[in-house]
């Protein structure tokens, strides 16, 4: 009878183990399951967010021109760097006022060799040369001021900029110059841009040396109330 009762405690025992064991498992299962389909929304929102930049960037600035109106009307940020120093300072204005923001790239890069890009920037600027833009802004029109940034360049604007200034009509518009450079501050700039565009209104200018652009968010905020923005 004792024999019994220990075989039949032995096999319950058993059972136990195999059910807990069997459970552990499938709890196991479950957790993994849910891990991976956590991982794959994860990676379907990234992949969402890709296409949603994609597409940002496809309508670009087509996409946004009805949407920020502030006092000054609707503002465009525009601006051209190569090495990153006036995007910095674009930025830091963007942030501030809204509006859209779009870099001018030239349909030849250019070289990111200091010392060839110091003589095809002075070749350019002897010829008076107007290198050809890839960047393309629709309906300009729908701007009152346009926030134009560039780097100094032997003394002057990038000639992409001559370009774009050659290719848009800013007449009725207002005109805020923005500059990074070595030291030049806007080295008489705005009123090439003047020239350019006789029938906008050229405000003061901000320059920023190169080193400073990282930090340059409170000289941008003053300057911005300076021009009334
Ligand atoms: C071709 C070239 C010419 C430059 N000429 C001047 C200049 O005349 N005066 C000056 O202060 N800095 C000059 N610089 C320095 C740039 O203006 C400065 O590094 C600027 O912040 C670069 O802006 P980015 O990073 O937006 O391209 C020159 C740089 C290059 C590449």
């Amino acid at each position: 009878m004792n024999k019994k009762l220990i075989v039949l405690i032995g096999v319950i025992l058993v059972i136990a183990i195999i059910v807990i064991v069997v459970g552990i498992n499938l709890a196991r299962n479950n957790e993994n399951t849910s891990t991976v389909q956590n991982q794959a929304s994860g990676e379907n929102q990234e992949e969402n967010q890709g296409v949603g930049q994609v597409t940002n960037n496809k309508t670009n600035v087509e996409q946004n021109q009805n949407s920020q109106e502030n006092k000054n009307g609707n503002v465009l940020v525009v601006y051209f760097s190569h090495t990153g120093n006036t995007e910095n300072v674009a930025n830091f204005i963007h942030e501030a006022v809204g509006g859209d923001i779009i870099k001018l790239e030239t349909e030849e890069q250019y070289t990111d060799n200091y010392n060839d890009l110091l003589d095809i920037a002075q070749e350019e600027q002897n010829d008076n040369a107007r290198p050809a833009l890839s960047t393309q802004i629709d309906n300009i029109d729908n701007y009152d001021t346009i926030f134009l940034g560039y780097p100094i360049w032997w003394g002057d604007m990038p000639m992409a900029l001559y370009t774009f200034l050659d290719e848009y009509d800013l007449s009725g518009k207002t005109i805020a110059p923005f500059t990074t450079s070595g030291g030049s501050g806007l080295s008489g700039t705005p009123s090439n841009i003047e020239d350019e565009e006789p029938n906008a209104t050229v405000t003061e200018g901000l320059s920023v040396r190169d080193s400073s652009s990282k930090n340059s968010q409170s000289a941008v905020n003053e300057w911005l109330s300076e021009i009334g923005f």
